[in-house]
């Protein structure tokens, strides 16, 4: 491993109030957000989607890095330029998710494994010569009555640690990204709680594998209540019990943290991590990497017809521009206005 590269990488992901447009949707996901449009899901439409948002121009302004999915890395521009190279020219990192998804945990049915670690070394390795630079690996944890187990957040924590060390021997910067879902009816304290517990579990698998912290980003949740629940925290109680959560179990060493937006609305994904830096005094840079709340607004604009191609350009750039106020702790709700 040749640390200083990789954390070079690590630090343009989360430099000048960037962040990174997650646009790793495997197939049958974004079958589904077409679907919710009207659009049939095809090799080619998926390309013409992700064209459009990759060519949106001014992007680079706001956006450091786009993870992609397999076929993705594969696909090319209508100019005929691979995706990876395109961005690249931009000054816009390549990334690519790498995980095969999360499946049921055994004798734990009601939870999840993340699986993909057959193989990845070679993976890894071609996907260097595609153009990415760091790849992303998402383990879930879901809260219920009875779960999460202990069991179920040490499995994804050790996952995450040998794929995030698999990443590291192929120059390649790990997104380490525990989610803890929103979903169900728990209070935001029952969200804190368990995030401690899977952050806990995830460093010290990070340290036992040797996984260089300098070199890496933490991709977490936010600490929020769950989608159901009936009191729903403020935006100024979620950044504090987020920074209080992070402060308490992330090394300072770890360049950054790029959230993701989990289900929230796109503009409450962007008061939050705004909330969270106007707070200021925290040791990692706090940016986003948003699928849903960075997509949402933008295929609902573009809507599969090439005629709405900068409508839904438009939609992308605005909600990038306003996550990168966030980002400086400057976004205020009169940028949605003006929009
Ligand atoms: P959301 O922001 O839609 O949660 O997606 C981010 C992501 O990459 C999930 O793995």
């Amino acid at each position: 491993m040749r640390l200083q590269e990789l954390e070079v990488i690590a630090q343009k992901m989360v430099a000048g109030n960037r962040g990174l447009l997650a646009a790793d949707e495997s197939t049958g996901t974004i079958e589904k957000r077409f679907k919710a449009i009207g659009v049939a899901s095809t090799e080619e439409s998926r390309r013409a989607y992700r064209n459009m948002l990759f060519t949106a121009p001014g992007l680079e302004k706001f956006i450091s890095g786009v993870i992609l999915y397999d076929e993705t890395i594969r696909q090319k521009t209508l100019s005929n330029v691979p995706f990876a190279d395109y961005l690249t020219g931009l000054g816009i990192v390549p990334g690519i998710k790498v995980d095969k998804g999360a499946k049921p945990l055994a004798n734990s049915p009601d939870e999840k494994i993340t699986e993909g670690l057959d193989g990845l070394r070679e993976r890894l390795q071609e996907y260097y010569k595609l153009g990415a630079r760091f790849a992303k690996w998402r383990a879930v944890i879901d809260i219920s009555e009875n779960i999460p187990t202990g069991y179920c957040i040490r499995a994804n924590a050790q996952a995450l640690a040998r794929y995030a060390a698999l990443c590291q021997e192929a120059q390649i910067v790990p997104i380490v990204e525990p989610e803890v879902l929103m979903d169900g009816a728990h209070g935001i304290e029952r969200c804190a709680a368990v995030t401690v517990s899977t952050l806990k579990a995830v460093f010290d698998e990070l340290y036992t594998h040797g996984v260089a912290l300098e070199g890496m980003i933490l991709k977490p949740n936010m600490v929020i209540s769950g989608m159901l629940c009936p009191h729903q925290a403020s935006v100024e109680q979620v950044a504090r019990e987020t920074l209080r959560v992070l402060k308490e179990r992330v090394p300072a060493a770890v360049p950054g943290i790029m959230f993701l937006s989990g289900g929230q609305s796109a503009e409450l994904a962007t008061a939050h991590l705004n909330a969270m830096n106007v707070l200021s005094n925290h040791p990692w840079k706090l940016s986003f990497s948003y699928g849903r709340a960075l997509q949402a607004q933008s295929l609902e604009a573009w809507k599969g017809q090439a005629d709405r191609q900068m409508a839904g350009q438009k939609a992308l750039i605005h909600r990038a521009a306003c996550n990168s106020s966030a980002c400086a702790g400057t976004y205020t709700a009169q940028m949605e206005k003006a929009a």
